[in-house]
């Protein structure tokens, strides 16, 4: 479902350049849940993004579904990226003034997706992340939990195949926490392909594979 080879990401500042991702080559298949872990600076989320679409190496390829990305016109990764794709993120991103409806509503938008089927898709993915009840709040007013229900909840709007996660449990406290994970579990058992970064070895072990990175490099692989 992901094939990454030999991807490699340098940064400026100023007269320096940094290699941030080195060379690093990783597939995930098709329902897999796969942790990437490493320390702070390590790549994770250079990594993640790159996956996600959101930056371009500067060398290597990165596959998707079987199509090179590299290759895409920018039209074509909009499209990966709003259909194949849900992302979560550590802070979340809501739009704080909007309720939780539309905050979900809005991928759905961008995808042109008639109302009537907005609605049946949005009172799914409200029902399956049990946020429901809170359907007419604004986001401002939710709990950690409840935002990142929210968030889970809008990446799963245009049933995407793949679920990219950044550190999704580092603002919760551990009840949310393992309700998150819980989720992201349930998910992947229902064939969603989920790549997450995490620095908690207790969230990894959710996962069915374990990558560690160092200084943009993959030092381990655990398969469990
Ligand atoms: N846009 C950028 N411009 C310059 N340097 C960057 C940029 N983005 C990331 N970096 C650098 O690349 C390195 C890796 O960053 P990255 O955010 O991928 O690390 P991370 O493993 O996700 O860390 P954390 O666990 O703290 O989130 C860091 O040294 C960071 O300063
Ligand atoms: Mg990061």
């Amino acid at each position: 479902m992901i094939t990454c080879r030999n991807v490699t990401k340098r940064f400026r500042n100023g007269n320096t350049e940094t290699t941030v991702i080195n060379d690093v080559s990783l597939h995930i298949e098709k329902g897999e849940f796969v942790a990437l872990t490493g320390k702070s600076g390590s790549g994770k989320s250079t990594l993640l993004n790159m996956i996600g679409l959101i930056e371009v190496p500067d060398s290597g390829t990165i596959d998707i579904a079987g199509s090179d990305t590299g290759r895409m016109t920018d039209i074509q990764r909009a499209e990966i990226r709003n259909h194949k794709l849900g992302y979560i993120f550590q802070s979340f991103y809501l739009e704080e003034r909007y309720n939780v409806f539309r905050n979900i509503e809005m991928p759905l938008l961008i995808s042109d997706v008639p109302k009537a089927e907005r609605k049946k898709r949005i009172s799914e993915c409200m029902e399956y992340v049990d946020i429901s009840e809170k359907s007419g709040q604004p986001a401002e007013t939710l709990s950690g939990g409840e935002k990142q229900r929210v968030c889970i909840a809008r990446a799963l709007a245009n049933d995407p195949d793949i679920i990219l996660a950044d550190e999704p449990c580092g603002n919760l406290d551990s009840v949310n926490t393992e309700r998150v994970m819980e989720l992201l579990r349930k998910l992947s058992d229902a064939g969603k392909t989920i790549l997450m970064v995490t620095h908690s070895m207790e969230d990894a072990q959710y996962a069915d594979r374990i990558i560690t990175l160092r200084d943009g490099v993959i030092t381990d692989e655990d398969r469990k």
